[in-house]
Parts: C-alpha cells; structure tokens; sequence
C-alpha cells in the first residue's frame, strides 16, 4: 500500500558528494553519487511529505514532487541546510561531506614547480553536529559511512552529535555504501532501537528508515 505516512511533513534531505575547490580546474571530493539520498527523497514525497533535497553535484534527476537546492561545497551545503532547518519536522543528512578543505583557494590555475606540493587543509563546518546543537522538535536522523568498528563508530556519531537515529554503512561490504543500487545498513536510534537491514536496493533502505521514522514520531506524538 502506499499509505501516506509523511503526509503533512516537512522532511529535508542532503544527498552526494562535496566539491572543494583548489583553483579553477583542481577539487577534493568523494566517491558519493547522491543513489542513497536521491531514493530517500524520492520516498519521502511518495509517502506525502513535503520534502526539500539539497544536493551536491550528481548525474541523478530530481525525483518527482521534490524540491532540489543545488550546492557545490560543504560550506554552502551548510549555508542551505541552516537556511531551511527550522521549519522541517524531519532531517535526513545522508550526504558525503568534506571534513576538510584546501585552507587557501587560488583564482587562477596554479602552477606547478619542481618539487613536491604540500596543501594545507582545513576543517569545514559540521553541519549535522550543528543541527544536533540546535535542534528543537525536528527528528534528526544522520548516516555514517564506516569500514571498521562501524557499530562503535556509528554510536558515537549518534551521541556526539545529538541526533534521533543513524543510519550505519560498511563501505566495505560488498552492495554496501558508495554507488550502486543496493546498501546495507544497520539502523540505531536515540532510544535504543537497533535494526538491522538485510542488503535491499537503496529505494528499499529508503523505504524501511522513512517507516521507522513515521513510527516514531507517531509515538513521540510530534
Ligand atoms: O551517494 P551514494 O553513492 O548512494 O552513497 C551513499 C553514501 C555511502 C554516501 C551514504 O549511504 C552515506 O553513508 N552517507 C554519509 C557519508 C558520510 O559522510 O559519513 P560520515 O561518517 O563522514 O559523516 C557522518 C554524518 O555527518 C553524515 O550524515 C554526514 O552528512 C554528516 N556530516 C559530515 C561532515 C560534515 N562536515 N558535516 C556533516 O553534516
């Protein structure tokens, strides 16, 4: 059935990758390419959520009744989600942020020279853990990439960053993680559930988190 269980909720979703740029031809990204996301809010919008996706540069289309913010970098992903974040009833960050950016960008090409070339890098703003401090009603929900001690890992994502529910990824399982149509997950919320999916497509993951979610706030009575 397709039951409406977001109907009347405001849900945001972040999906793919960053971009941080060197200079006009050079950018540190990642391997994300906004599948998991994408399937998320195409969901949401099927169970009749109002649904917002902000997404870093991917091939995908936007899914049908979604409304997409494009972005480049981690900083004006920030920018979009705390421009939006207050009026949602649920966030879903299942974007491959950069943690780290070149700290000096170059207006024009750089040159190289002989030697070696060292970059220093930055830390960008972390935009989920900005959320969990400032969150009031919305139901928080990160993922966490992981390829080893991902449970232990995962949980301190949860806790360190305040969220409702995490939604955990060994990106060395085989069907798990970047690319690809299916994913792997083990879903750990705040009051202690613990689920784990079977490998399913990334519509399905979609699918079965949205469901847990509506459940939950359903009980939370939000
Ligand atoms: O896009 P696909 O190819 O389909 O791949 C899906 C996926 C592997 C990208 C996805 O399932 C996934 O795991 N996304 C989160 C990847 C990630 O960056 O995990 P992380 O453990 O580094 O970050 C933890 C959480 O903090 C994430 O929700 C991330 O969005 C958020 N974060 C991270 C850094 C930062 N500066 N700001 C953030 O908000």
């Amino acid at each position: 059935t397709t039951a409406q269980l977001l109907l009347g909720k405001k849900v945001l979703v972040t999906a793919g990758p960053t971009r941080e740029q060197v200079d006009p031809v050079r950018f540190f990204t990642n391997h994300s390419t906004g599948k998991m996301g994408y399937a998320v809010a195409k969901q949401a919008a099927k169970l009749g959520a109002e649904v917002t996706l902000i997404s870093g540069p991917t091939n995908l289309s936007t899914p049908k009744g979604v409304h997409r913010i494009n972005v480049q970098s981690a900083q004006e992903m920030y920018e979009q989600v705390m421009r939006h974040f207050e009026q949602q009833d649920i966030i879903i960050k299942s974007a491959a942020v950069a943690d780290y950016r070149p700290k000096q960008t170059y207006d024009n090409k750089m040159k190289k020279t002989g030697g070696p070339l060292v970059m220093e890098m930055e830390r960008t703003p972390d935009i989920l853990k900005t959320i969990g401090e400032q969150k009031t009603s919305q139901y928080v929900v990160g993922f966490a990439a992981e390829s080893t001690d991902v449970l232990h890992y995962g949980e301190q994502k949860l806790k360190k960053k305040n969220l409702d529910a995490i939604v955990i990824n060994n990106i060395q399982e085989q069907g798990a993680g970047f690319g690809g149509e299916t994913n792997k997950v083990i879903y750990l919320t705040a009051v202690g559930e613990r689920i784990d999916f079977p490998l399913q497509s990334k519509e399905d993951v979609a699918l079965h988190i949205l469901q847990r979610i509506a459940l939950q706030l359903k009980d939370d009575r939000r």
